[in-house]
Formats: structure tokens, C-alpha cells, sequence
């Protein structure tokens, strides 16, 4: 099967996706399309040749309160940032019939990447997300976000994305 991971379209076939996680189904399924036409957020699809969704991920901009972020990394920043600027990896969801396979992987990967390039022409210090349940903070625990414990959010600082890209 060749996959390849492209902005969600009107072509893409979303009709069938599960993920396992009604709330993440329901949001591709939907809502994603309007929410990319309203510029609220961006959505990239995993699709095979038939142009049927097998994963996706949604990436908006975002900030998160200095008082939330641990005490070595706020040290660090000038003190006039109050709010410090992120990319919110919102969602990420892959179908259950091609769940197990590193797809999950792939698009993080995918993610963080177009997170790097973006931050190349829009600050941004770190990609937050928001885990759905403890499943999920364990999937994004072992790619190395740190859990923020005022939100239950986690980050990534954009100096260790661009690490891994060096
Ligand atoms: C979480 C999810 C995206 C993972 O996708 P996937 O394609 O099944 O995962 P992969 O095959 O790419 O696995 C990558 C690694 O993550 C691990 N992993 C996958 N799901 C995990 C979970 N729930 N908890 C902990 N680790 C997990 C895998 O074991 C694998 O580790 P390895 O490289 O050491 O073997 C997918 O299961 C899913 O869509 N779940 C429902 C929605 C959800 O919970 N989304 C989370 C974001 S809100």
C-alpha cells in the first residue's frame, strides 16, 4: 500500500475513519475541513492511492503561560514574555485498520518537521500538545514531551525538534 500525507482536500474519503476515539473521528470526519477553511487550524491527511484517510494530524498556533512551563526553561527567557509562542499539535489520530504499523510515528514525524520549517519564518519555542488520555501521554512521552503539570499539556522545545533534524 503507498501512503503519502497531503492538506486535507474535498477528495479525501473520510467517511469511514476510526480511530477508536469518537471525539478524534468525529473531529476529521465533520469539522476539520471547516476549521481549515476558517484558518483556525491546518490538517494533514495520511491517504492511500484511493485518497481513503488513514491518519491525520492538525497543527495550529498557539502560546502557552510562562508560569506553565518548568522553572529551569522559563529562567532562561526574558521576563517581558508573559505568554510564549507554540504550534499546538492538536490532534493526531490513525486508523484502526492501519494502527500498529508506525504511521503514528510517521506523521509525529511529519509534524514536527513542518513545526521546524515554520518556526523558521514564525517564533515558536516549543510544539505543545494536549494528550486525550493516559494511552496518549504515553505515545508522545516516548517520542520525549515533558508533561506540563499545571495543564496536563505536554511540549516539545523546538531546540530539540531541530536536534533531531540536524
Ligand atoms: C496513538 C496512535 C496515534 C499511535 O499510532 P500507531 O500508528 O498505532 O503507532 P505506531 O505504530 O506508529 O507506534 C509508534 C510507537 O508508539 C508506541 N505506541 C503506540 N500507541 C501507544 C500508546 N497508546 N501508548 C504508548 N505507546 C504507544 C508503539 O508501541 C511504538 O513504539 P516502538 O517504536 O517502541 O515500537 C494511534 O494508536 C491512535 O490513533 N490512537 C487513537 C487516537 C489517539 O489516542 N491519539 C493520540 C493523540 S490525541
Amino acid at each position: 500500500m503507498k501512503l503519502a500525507i497531503q492538506a486535507l482536500e474535498k477528495k479525501h474519503e473520510k467517511s469511514n475513519f476510526d480511530c477508536g476515539k469518537s471525539l478524534l473521528d468525529d473531529y476529521i470526519k465533520k469539522q476539520a475541513r471547516q476549521d481549515v477553511s476558517r484558518d483556525l487550524s491546518a490538517c494533514f491527511v495520511l491517504v492511500d492511492e484511493a485518497n481513503v484517510v488513514k491518519g491525520y494530524y492538525t497543527l495550529s498556533s498557539n502560546s502557552i503561560s510562562r508560569n506553565d512551563f518548568p522553572e529551569p526553561l522559563r529562567k532562561k527567557l526574558p521576563p517581558s514574555y508573559t505568554d510564549l509562542p507554540t504550534i499546538l499539535l492538536g490532534r493526531l489520530a490513525v486508523d484502526k485498520t492501519a494502527q500498529g504499523k508506525k504511521y503514528g510515528d510517521v506523521l509525529l514525524i511529519d509534524a514536527l518537521k513542518r513545526s521546524m520549517e515554520t518556526s523558521e519564518n514564525l517564533g515558536s519555542i516549543a510544539v505543545v500538545v494536549d494528550p486525550i488520555d493516559e494511552g496518549a501521554q504515553a505515545f508522545y512521552a516516548k517520542y520525549g514531551f515533558i508533561l506540563l503539570p499545571t495543564s496536563g499539556k505536554m511540549f516539545l522545545p523546538m531546540k530539540t525538534i531541530k536536534d533531531l533534524f540536524k
